[in-house]
């Protein structure tokens, strides 16, 4: 179904994992895309422009690091230049080392705060510049803000502070009828869930009603779904894709 058809989206995190499969959605449902990653890669370049053959839609690679200002400046403006954008996927994300509370150090509680909320906020900030008005944004929240996750306190606040952030930009962006949700996926099968769940994951899964990990497609399709005209009367909310979540309560 080309929900999507007419979109653009600008969609980040799009060299792996959930981000990787969430381009091949918007491709699929008949979106053009901006595929951000973080450098290059000739690899990635190869996948985007067999997405674009095989969907006949436009999927160009752009690449900046979240962490650099200057770089996410000059890539909008490279967009901003062919057009406006109608969709935002805030998909990259990281997570730290697991530790206890005791041995979790300052240092890298601000890295993932900055990564994971901070640096969100900024390119959104910029994207909004050129974003049509009626767009979608989604970010990418976890199960673990919710119920947290062991020997993650940064990665759980952060994730749990990028949902009040989208259902108070939610409000302010009414205006413009641009939505703002989040996905919050349980633990899925890419290297951060693999490296989230360490030793802990045959438990984690016995907790959930689905007994597995999810497949990133299966969280892609649901991040394409709602940035659709089919969920146009959804916004400010947090939607758990989490088979059947029990994990979510602790
Ligand atoms: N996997 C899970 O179980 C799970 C569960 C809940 C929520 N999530 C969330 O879903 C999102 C995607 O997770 P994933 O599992 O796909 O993770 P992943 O496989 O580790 O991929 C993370 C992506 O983020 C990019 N990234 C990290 N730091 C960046 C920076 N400074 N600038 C630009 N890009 C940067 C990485 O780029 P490089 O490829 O260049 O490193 C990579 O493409 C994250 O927000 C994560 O918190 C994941």
């Amino acid at each position: 179904m080309k929900i999507l058809e007419g979109q653009v989206a600008l969609i980040t995190g799009a060299r792996r994992g959930i981000g990787k499969a969430t381009i091949e959605s918007f491709a699929r449902m008949g979106a053009d895309v901006w595929a951000c990653a973080r450098s290059f890669d000739s690899e990635f370049e190869e996948f985007c422009s067999s997405l674009s053959s095989e969907w006949g839609v436009e999927v160009r690679p752009l690449y900046f690091d979240l962490e650099d200002k200057k770089q996410i400046m000059a890539s909008i403006k490279e967009v901003r230049k062919v057009g406006q954008i109608t969709c935002l996927v805030n998909c990259a994300g990281i997570v730290a080392e697991s530790s206890s509370f005791a041995m979790t150090k300052a240092e890298s509680v601000m890295r993932v705060l900055d990564v994971n909320l901070v640096k969100q906020m900024e390119l959104t900030q910029y994207a909004l510049r050129g974003m049509a008005d009626g767009g979608s944004i989604v970010n990418l929240s976890s199960i673990a803000a919710a119920g947290g996750m062991p020997g993650q306190y940064a990665y759980a606040c952060s994730k749990n502070a990028v949902e009040i952030w989208t259902k108070m930009l939610a409000q302010e962006l009414g205006v413009r009828s641009i939505r703002v949700n989040a996905v919050a996926p349980g633990f899925v099968d890419t290297d951060m869930g693999n490296q989230a769940a360490g030793d802990l994951l045959d438990r984690i899964l016995d907790s959930t009603v689905m007994k597995r990990m999810a497949k990133p497609q299966e969280i892609a399709d649901v991040i394409a779904a709602i940035s659709s005209n089919l969920f146009s009367y959804m916004t400010g909310q947090t939607v758990y894709v989490d088979g059947g979540g029990a994990s979510r309560n602790g």
